[in-house]
């Protein structure tokens, strides 16, 4: 490994998250359908794990369907699950190869019994790799999950001794342990392909202090290089949280 390659991982993020859009866009443009777009599209979020783990990333979350995406035509939504059904079972031997753990966040309980069964296989098989964590992100939400917490919360409140005082001192590392991401790095990169400006329901408690970034690429064509730039764009932003720069650069 080159200095600046170890440089380069050192000022890497812990946890990237993604977007990907812009396949029903990069089908059009061929003159192919929407799934054919997809089909692309998990060619290259295949690719992306592996990429993203040489570049130093500990976690990366993939936006893959989102709880607002069963809106869309049924022929369509089956085709995304066939192709998670299909896909994910290939995609074991890779996964266990690069040291993949597989997880998902999102309520898998509406998806299709092949599809989740792919899923809890996947998870099962690479429980115990520790090269990077994949979070395919699966009928997610992000204020479905803050609503669940709110719901977990007032749950745990009960259990307390004193109910009233646990709601009244509730601060937000607390409440954020009641959410599904309790285990999940919090999100420092947040990437949306396809030229959208927007977070879509993605990843929202931890976008209040994500670095944003926004790529024209469609997702189907998105590259290492592709990745690269938003890495090293992360890399030249100060994250302040507040403070001043002065205050962060003492630090
Ligand atoms: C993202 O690509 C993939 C999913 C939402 C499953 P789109 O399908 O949204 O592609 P565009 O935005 O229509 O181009
Ligand atoms: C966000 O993309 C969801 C996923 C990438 C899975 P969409 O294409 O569904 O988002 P909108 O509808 O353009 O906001
Ligand atoms: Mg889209």
């Amino acid at each position: 490994m080159s200095a600046s390659d170890s440089e380069d991982v050192a000022t890497s993020p812990t946890h990237v998250g993604i977007i990907m859009d812009g396949n029903g866009r990069w089908a059009r443009a061929r003159g192919s359908n929407r799934l054919a777009g997809h089909k692309q599209g998990a060619e290259v979020a295949r690719n992306v794990v592996r990429w993203a783990k040489e570049l130093g990333v500990r976690q990366i979350s993939l936006y893959a369907f989102s709880t607002e995406n069963w809106e869309r035509p049924k022929l369509e939504v089956r085709g995304l699950m066939s192709l998670l059904a299909i896909l994910l079972p290939k995609t074991l031997p890779e996964m266990m190869d690069n040291e993949v753990r597989f997880r998902t966040l999102g309520d898998i309980s509406p998806l299709p019994t092949s599809a989740r069964k792919a899923v809890e296989q996947a998870c099962e098989e690479t429980a115990n790799n520790t090269g990077i964590d994949l979070i395919l992100c699966l009928n997610y939400g992000g204020q479905q999950e803050i609503l669940a917490a709110v719901k977990q919360t007032l749950q745990w409140a009960q259990s307390m001794p004193d109910e009233q005082q646990a709601l009244a001192t509730l601060n937000p590392e607390q409440f954020r342990q009641l959410m599904w991401r309790h285990d999940i790095a919090p999100l420092d990169l947040l990437i949306r392909t396809g030229g959208e400006m927007r977070i879509s329901n993605f990843h929202l408690w931890d976008a209040a202090y994500a670095e944003l970034y926004f790529s024209d690429v469609y997702w189907p064509d998105f590259s290492k290089e592709d990745l690269q730039l938003a890495l090293d764009e992360y890399a030249s932003r100060e994250r302040r949280y507040g403070q001043t720069s002065e205050q962060v650069k003492h630090e």
